[in-house]
């Protein structure tokens, strides 16, 4: 490994590629190569933001660098993730891993063929206030959780040829920002649900613009989720146990927990040294000078079996993408 930490490219430069960037320079890593379709708006992007060297496939990162954060549309991270892993190239793939289950399997089978490290950007796993918040769980500060209750909701003008809108894109709001309450709840719960009630508002293209989900847990305790794109839906996450109550705000990229049980309240606050991403990089980091394939935050069993509660959900609320038809 060359320099003070590792060499990253990144593939896809849209939204998210600034916030891992400054993660990124924050853990002394370097930022060397931009992937991106278009030579311009990639070499617009390296221009901005200081990165030396742009390429056009993902391909072109074999042997140049030590790990690859794939940041494209969700329809792009197989494709993309695939052939990175293919060439021996670790990755770190937004999230949700992939559309659907089968695309995760294949992601996942192809990390442990190649013996190549593979970790879905579930950042908020990683954050110290989530593990804050299972201790005192573990603790039985609150008792037996007996409800999670969180919803991730934003109102985005509707683009039907935009990532969050098109079916092309796998848009909808449970793969975009679901996946941060049905997180939650499996931090408190630790298994899939056992019994999933879904209902959903349908754009005119068929994604979900809207979704509320009932779960029930294997120790009896339950969940009340949404997710939306078309409503700016609360952004406190609520953990219910017998004897109290442990409040997140903002629970998707937490820096602070409220814990108010048996007559007191406790108080706690992991400010992030940058955004919150920095954590996940300093993971992956440690994985890959442990020799490791998969991080044990966010295992390869963990995306597949979100992958699979995702199609279940995706099922019911009667969503499919055309990305469903083959991989
Ligand atoms: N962790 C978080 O907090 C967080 C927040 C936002 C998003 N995300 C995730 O990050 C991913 C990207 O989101 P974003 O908001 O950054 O998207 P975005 O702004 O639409 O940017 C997508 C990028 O991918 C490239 N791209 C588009 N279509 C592609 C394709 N078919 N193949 C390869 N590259 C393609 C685009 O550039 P060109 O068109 O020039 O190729 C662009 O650079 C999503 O999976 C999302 O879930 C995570």
């Amino acid at each position: 490994m060359a320099g003070p930490g590792l060499r990253w490219g990144i593939v896809g430069h849209g939204g998210i590629a600034p916030t891992f960037l400054a993660a990124a320079r924050h853990c002394r890593h370097e930022v060397v190569v931009v992937v991106g379709r278009d030579r311009g708006r990639a070499g617009a992007f390296a221009e901005r933001h200081g990165v030396p060297v742009v390429a056009e496939r993902p391909a072109d990162l074999a042997g140049t660098v030590d790990a690859a954060y794939v940041a494209t549309p969700h329809t792009a991270h197989h494709d993309a993730t695939m052939v990175l892993l293919e060439a021996g190239v670790p990755v770190l793939c937004e999230k949700p891993l992939a559309v659907n289950r089968t695309q995760a399997v294949a992601m996942v089978d192809a990390a442990q063929r190649s013996g190549t490290f593979l970790m879905e950007a579930m950042w908020t796993r990683h954050l110290p206030v989530h593990q804050g918040v299972r201790r005192w769980i573990g603790e039985g500060r609150i008792g037996a959780p007996k409800l999670v209750e969180a919803s991730f909701g934003f109102a985005a003008p509707h683009d039907p040829s935009g990532r969050l809108w098109s079916p092309d894109l796998a848009g909808g709001s449970l793969l975009d920002v679901g996946v941060y309450p049905l997180t939650l709840a499996d931090l408190v719960y630790g298994t899939p649900p056992t019994e999933v009630h879904a209902v959903a508002e349908r754009s005119p293209e068929g994604v979900d613009a809207h979704v509320a989900l009932a779960l029930r847990y294997t120790c009896g305790g339950l969940a009340r989720l949404g997710s939306a794109i078309n409503a700016p839906l609360g952004w406190t996450g609520h953990i219910v146990g017998e004897h109290g109550v442990i409040e997140v705000p903002e629970f998707w990229r937490a820096q602070a927990a409220t814990l108010s049980a048996r007559g007191e309240v406790e108080e706690m606050v992991h400010p992030h040294a940058v955004n919150g991403f920095e954590y996940q990089v300093a993971d992956v980091e440690r994985c890959l000078a442990d020799s490791r394939i998969e991080s044990d935050v966010v295992p390869h069993a963990w995306s597949v079996a979100m992958a699979e509660l995702l199609d279940r959900i995706r099922a019911d609320i009667g969503v499919t993408y055309p990305a469903d038809r083959g991989v």
